[in-house]
């Protein structure tokens, strides 16, 4: 049995042994926000937090992390109001297709615990392990920038 609390809620999970972390957050809880990509670690698709830190979901086995606390796209936002990323990509024209937003925006929310106003410079490295096949990147870059002046 895995416990994990995530996004503040706290679930108790029976899961398969090589079950991973982005299985049991899209296919038991239902969560869509971290996307099932490359599944191999290529594409950070599958971005959330465990503990605070970004890891690709879909790299980990969910019962390594029995106890963790996991945070999804899903949970930046505080009710109906937005995450400060969440309003800024809007913003800045950074959605496309969609399909990388949700890790990289669990990337950028990493940075700018870290980093409260990165350059365009430590933009670019702190989302390096997220691709993006429709943006080109430089709205991205302005999205997390525009975020990091709120
Ligand atoms: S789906 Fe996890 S890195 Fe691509
Ligand atoms: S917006 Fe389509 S892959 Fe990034």
């Amino acid at each position: 049995m895995l416990n994990l609390e995530v996004n503040g809620e706290s679930h108790q999970i029976a899961v398969e042994q090589d079950a991973t972390l982005l299985k049991v957050l899209r296919d038991e809880l239902g969560l869509n926000g971290p996307k099932r990509g490359c599944d191999s670690g290529g594409c950070g698709c599958c971005t959330v937090h465990v503990d605070g830190k970004a890891v690709y979901s879909c790299m980990c086995y969910a019962l390594s992390h029995d106890g963790a606390s996991i945070t999804t796209a899903e949970g930046l936002s505080s009710g109906a109001e937005l995450h400060p990323l969440q309003s800024a990509f809007i913003e800045a024209g950074a959605v496309q297709c969609g399909y990388c937003t949700c890790g990289m925006m669990m990337s950028a929310k990493q940075l700018l615990d870290e980093c409260p106003h990165p350059d365009e410079e430590q933009i670019r490295q702190g989302i390096s392990g997220n691709l993006c096949r429709c943006t080109g990147y430089a709205k991205i870059v302005d999205a997390v920038k525009l975020a990091s002046e709120r």
